[in-house]
């Protein structure tokens, strides 16, 4: 697999020079204010399909190769766009089966974007002809370092075609009908399938209902979506194969498993958009951070942050700017978490179109006298001081479980109460661990569990194949391991564990749950424990310690004084659960216990709530999200971005970041 070897880390931004062909003053003046911007690298071309092919089979490639010759003449370098996230009307107009197919079976009309059917084989003819094309004209361009395919890959197709795929999927995922219907329990209102043909993705005309169903088609829709980026990639990798092939992934997304997906890709590239200026700035910078460390465990290599705005975004639904620093703060975040590259969207604002008003580099006044444009200058000189991190990665010993099809399962699971909040709860305990003052993997329950000293598992409903055995070795060998609320209750067909829950995590944990009581929103109960209460809300489950020892019990309700938190010793190691969802201090309180047993050691102690810290090759970053002025102890060192010496206790100002060479 070729790899993404920047020799600088990259700083730049979608640079779409297709809006701009007829102002050759503007595109001459872009290169000037990209040296000016400190800027390396671009993201040239995504959505240019109407300009490189204006006519079917009659390509333009010639403004693009002007484009890319400037770029390199002035020492800049490329990520070229494959446009296939989005296509030209005369196309949709002349083969309307490139176009999506509603669940209600309606087909799309031209229009939007990314509004493609994935199996269509006239679209992949296109697209195949159209970046075969690219590869042959610019492959071996000296300023293209990688290839840019299509755009933030989502959305479904449910046409005749794609129920076809659907079918044949289905035929190799399970063999035989009577397997499916066993694993989808069809049994149940007569949902028994006796012919594939009979098969249909799930549509509000039809069947929502049936769990099994529900999940595979989401399976397949990651699975058409990969076939399809096989066939986007296939002439690149075939006529550039030094090139390395990347797409831009979304925040939290859950219409793609992309634990799954980036096995299609050489390197992860990520668009992030947190919206800072909100009422808690500290919590939006670990979401951020949460999807920084998956992005750099999907490859476990560095990623590049393909996007991010350097001002404000125009979709929110309040739009705010980045306060003094942010904009600093917030790049240098997504490096310290691994990001090989700062890239924006866009490099200079449309004059019109739905995002004219989105954040850009060069806005509509077309100069560098703006307080953005000073920002984005910033950012260009702090990364080269940080040159050479690139290649580097952080090293965890911490891992937190985030898999995309329990998501879904218990996403669709109906009862104990309607919102489970899958993902709060996943980033309650990310940022708890954060604040601890670590580096976390992120990671799915079929990654390997090797090197970790902990890891966390937040309401791991759905256990695929052998991970619960393998989680149970982990905990032998001395790991440690924590589970919550509605751990363990199905197979990976959705299919409940038969003989008690968690089924094949019950050994390792040492309970046994026997209910689960659901909370109204705004009701509590408490966790008693070390002689104080937590409170903790929405779901509790009624468990039984086996060889568990219990360390903390319920304080209300029918079931108060029975075990809520325990503690299994199995092996070398421990398994803990927690039975509910308990509030941010009982979380801070138990890591704190938890962290000193299984050997876990902060980079920083002592760490203020909100001061995200990361340890990449031999740069510790301390970067201040909590809104106030904070002090921290340093260890000695000097601060890569201004060249001071620093140690001991430091006064981090609000949203003021720290790279300590140690
Ligand atoms: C996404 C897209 C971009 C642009 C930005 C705006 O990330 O990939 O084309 O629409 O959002 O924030
Ligand atoms: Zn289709």
């Amino acid at each position: 697999m070729p790899e993404l070897k920047l020799p600088f880390l990259g700083h730049g931004g979608d640079y779409n020079p297709d809006q701009w062909r007829d102002r050759p003053d503007i595109l001459a003046e872009d290169i000037r204010l990209m040296k000016l911007a400190g800027c390396n690298l671009m993201s040239v071309g995504i959505f240019a399909w109407a300009a490189l092919e204006p006519e079917e089979g009659v390509y333009d490639f010639d403004w693009l190769q002007g484009v890319l010759d400037s770029l390199h003449a002035a020492g800049i370098s490329a990520f070229l766009a494959t446009p296939s996230g989005a296509r030209p009307a005369w196309m949709s107009q002349k083969y309307p089966q490139v176009l999506r197919v509603r669940p209600d079976g309606l087909r799309n009309l031209h229009g939007e974007r990314h509004n493609h059917c994935f199996t269509s084989p006239v679209y992949r003819g296109f697209v195949n002809r159209m970046n075969a094309a690219l590869a042959r004209r610019f492959g071996s361009h000296p300023a293209v370092v990688g290839w840019h395919i299509s755009n933030e890959y989502g959305g479904e197709c449910h046409c005749e075609k794609c129920q076809q795929a659907f079918r044949e999927y289905l035929k190799a995922r399970y063999g035989t009908l009577k397997a499916l219907n066993n694993a989808w329990w069809t049994g149940f209102w007569s949902k028994t399938y006796t012919d594939w043909s009979q098969l249909h993705s799930p549509t509000p005309l039809g069947e929502t209902g049936l769990h099994g169903l529900n999940l595979a088609w989401r399976r397949f829709v990651t699975h058409q979506t990969a076939d399809f980026i096989r066939a986007e990639a296939e002439p690149l990798r075939a006529l550039t194969p030094d090139l390395p092939v990347t797409t831009n992934l979304m925040e939290l997304f859950d219409g793609l498993d992309y634990f799954e997906l980036s096995k299609e890709l050489d390197f992860a590239s990520y668009d992030s958009y947190p919206r800072w200026g909100g009422p808690d700035d500290a919590k939006t910078a670990a979401a951020a951070a949460f999807n920084y460390d998956l992005m750099r465990c999907l490859k476990q290599k560095p990623f590049a942050l393909m996007e991010s705005t350097p001002s404000q975004v125009n979709w929110q639904p309040v739009c705010k700017l980045k306060k003094p620093g942010m904009h600093l703060l917030s790049s240098l975040q997504a490096v310290a978490h691994g990001a090989d590259t700062v890239q924006y969207f866009q490099w200079r604002k449309s004059r019109g179109g739905s995002e004219k008003f989105h954040g850009a580099v060069v806005g509509h006044s077309g100069h560098e006298h703006t307080r953005v444009f000073r920002d984005v200058q910033a950012v260009g000189a702090a990364l080269e001081r940080l040159n050479g991190l690139q290649g580097d990665m952080p090293v965890a010993e911490v891992a937190l479980l985030y898999d995309l099809p329990n998501r879904w399962a218990l996403d669709d699971c109906q009862g104990p109460r309607r919102e489970k909040h899958y993902m709060d709860v996943v980033l309650e305990h990310y940022r708890a661990l954060k604040d601890k003052g670590v580096d976390v993997d992120v990671i799915d329950q079929m990654r390997g569990f090797d090197g970790y000293k902990l890891i966390v598992a937040p309401m791991l409903y759905m256990l695929r194949p052998s991970a619960a055995q393998r989680l149970t070795e982990f905990v032998k060998n001395g790991g440690t391991l924590v589970c919550t609320a509605m751990t363990g209750r199905v197979d990976e067909d959705d299919l409940c564990f038969l003989g008690g829950f968690p089924g094949p995590l019950r050994e390792a944990l040492g309970i046994w749950c026997e209910d689960i009581d659901a909370l109204y929103d705004g009701e509590e109960n408490a966790i008693d424990m070390g002689g104080k209460a937590y409170p903790c809300i929405e779901l509790c489950d009624l468990i039984h310690a086996e060889t568990a020892r219990v360390l903390g019990t319920y304080e209300k309700d029918f079931y108060a004084g029975e075990p809520c938190v325990t503690r299994n010793d199995l092996g070398g190691g421990a398994a803990w659960y927690i039975a509910t969802r308990p509030c941010l201090e009982f979380l801070d309180d138990f890591y704190k216990v938890v962290f000193s047993r299984a050997g876990v050691v902060p980079l920083i102690e002592n760490l203020p709530s909100g001061v995200d810290v990361c340890r990449r090759g031999d740069t510790l970053f301390a970067m201040n999200f909590t809104g106030k002025p904070v002090e921290i102890t340093l260890p000695e060192g000097t601060n890569a971005l201004t060249g001071e010496k620093l140690g001991g206790a430091t006064a981090l100002p609000v949203n003021g970041v720290m790279a300590v060479r140690v």
